[in-house]
């Protein structure tokens, strides 16, 4: 009896080992993102709310966020794929900013090599789930495939509301307003929140190491 206990040890290890395997080579993948879509999304920063309009335009290489505070402010977060970011309100205090990131808008696939991590029911879809280099968690949708809600480490949580495959913001819509580009004037001022998706700067900068 004895002499077999490693025996069933070793075989029970590889039978285990193999399970793991099959499962990983099993697992879902994360539906690429549409080229172009436009998102409402719910956002909750550790109980600050907002509303980000989101169109993603991979095709145009652009993709913007228009960042409604609640009972507050828009600010309109604006990036495109040569890295300029111009981050701006259209009020009367004419803020803008912009920044020269080393790379562009999120890549359609950008959710590849993502580790899955099973299924949950999240705010009554059951979901898949997955999480992307200790960045992200990203929930879909089991039966259609759309994003239910994202998750940063930062514990910044988006909750899709509304998502529109193919939907395109018209070209004017894009450009930033003039005091953009005054150079003498620059504000110094800074905005307040800074990028309501800054953890995807954040994220861009280290998968572009
Ligand atoms: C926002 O998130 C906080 C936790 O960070 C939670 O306590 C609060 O209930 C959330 N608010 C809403 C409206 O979901
Ligand atoms: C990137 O593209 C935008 C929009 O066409 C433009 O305003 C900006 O100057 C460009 N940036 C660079 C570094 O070429």
């Amino acid at each position: 009896m004895a002499s077999t206990q490693p025996s069933t040890l070793i075989v029970l290890i590889l039978v285990l080992t193999t399970a793991a395997q099959i499962a990983a080579a099993n697992d879902p993948i994360p539906a690429p993102w549409p080229h172009q879509f436009h998102a409402l999304m719910f956002m909750n920063y550790s109980g600050d709310l907002s509303m980000i309009d989101l169109w993603y335009d991979w095709t145009n290489g652009r993709n913007f966020n228009i960042i409604q505070e609640q009972l507050g402010g828009i600010t309109y977060d604006l990036e495109w794929n040569n890295g300029t970011s111009f981050f701006y309100t259209l009020d009367h205090s004419k803020s803008c900013r912009s920044a020269q990131l080393q790379v562009g808008i999120l890549r359609p696939n950008w959710l590849d090599g993502a580790k899955y991590l099973g299924q949950k029911h999240v705010n009554g879809f059951l979901c898949n789930v997955w999480e992307k280099v200790d960045f992200i968690w990203y929930y879909e949708d089991v039966a259609t495939k759309r994003p239910v809600q994202w998750i940063f480490y930062t514990g910044r949580e988006a909750h899709v509301m509304t998502y529109e495959v193919g939907a395109v913001l018209e070209d004017e819509k894009w450009q930033a307003p003039v005091y953009c580009f005054d150079k003498a004037k620059k504000k110094k001022k800074s905005l307040s929140i800074e990028g309501a998706l800054r953890e995807f700067k954040g994220y861009k900068e280290k998968a572009a190491l």
